[in-house]
């Protein structure tokens, strides 16, 4: 029996299926790959990293939902050179495309990042994320500028000539115009959507559930979500 071609485009980036593991739901994949063979998937997108390797937030920092999940991971990562130097040789030995996820708090650290991890011929492409609701610095305060994805994009650009998507945020009334700026400033794709910021409170204490309060929702709950916000974009 012939297998179902299921291989699919996104810009010069050629993925064997739409299967993409999303950006923080399995780490650099070493995790994963004792339950799933990596083989089979049409790409992993990193956990976002950044310049200088960050803990995060302290717990509680996932929290389960009637209809979803919260986190406010805050970006927790081991870093670039960390990333390169003891993820990269683990995730040489899979025949998948690698997405390196990208998060910074300055414009200079998103070019700083790129223009290390592009000599690095293993990756793929990028997956800018200018949407974490988690962090104090950079995450929604880029998202929400339109100027700033603009500039952001304009700048990692040119910086790599990679295939460059750049990861949107669904907490704004109007995603297309982000999707726009992005196109127009040399961005080869967008990807829809991060999390939508959300809080849970205990009843009885009357204190917020999460250390860090709110938290991004994901799952099942915020797909019609993300499928209006394609519509959208499309
Ligand atoms: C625990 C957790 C950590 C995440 N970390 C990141 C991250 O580091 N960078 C990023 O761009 N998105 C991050 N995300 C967002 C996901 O990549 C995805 O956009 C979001 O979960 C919505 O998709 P889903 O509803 O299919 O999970 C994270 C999501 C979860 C659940």
């Amino acid at each position: 029996m012939n297998a179902i071609d299921l291989s699919v485009n996104i810009g010069s980036l050629k993925l064997r299926n739409p299967i993409l593991l999303a950006s923080g739901t399995v780490g650099y994949g070493n995790e994963m790959s004792e339950f799933t063979d990596l083989n089979l998937i049409g790409g992993i997108v990193t956990k976002s990293l950044s310049l200088k390797p960050r803990k995060g937030n302290p717990p509680q920092r996932i929290l389960e939902t009637p209809a979803g999940m919260l986190n406010a991971i805050g970006l927790t990562n081991v870093g670039v050179e960390v990333f390169l130097k003891e993820k990269i040789p683990f995730l040489k030995k899979f025949d998948v495309p690698l997405i390196c996820n990208i998060a910074a708090s300055t414009i200079e650290e998103y070019v700083e990042c790129t223009r290390i991890l592009t000599e690095e011929p293993t990756i793929k492409a990028f997956e800018i994320n200018v949407s974490c609701p988690n962090v104090k610095e950079g995450g929604l305060m880029f998202g929400n500028d339109l100027s700033a994805v603009a500039k952001i994009t304009e700048q990692v650009r040119a910086n790599t000539n990679k295939m460059l998507i750049i990861k949107l945020s669904p907490n704004v009334s109007y995603i297309a115009p982000f999707a726009k700026a992005a196109k127009e400033n040399g961005a080869d794709a967008v990807s829809a959507i991060n999390t939508l910021v959300g809080t849970a409170f205990n009843i009885f204490n009357r204190k917020p559930k999460m250390y860090n309060v709110t938290g991004g929702l994901s799952g099942p709950a915020i797909k019609p979500i993300a499928l209006a916000k394609v519509f959208e974009i499309s």
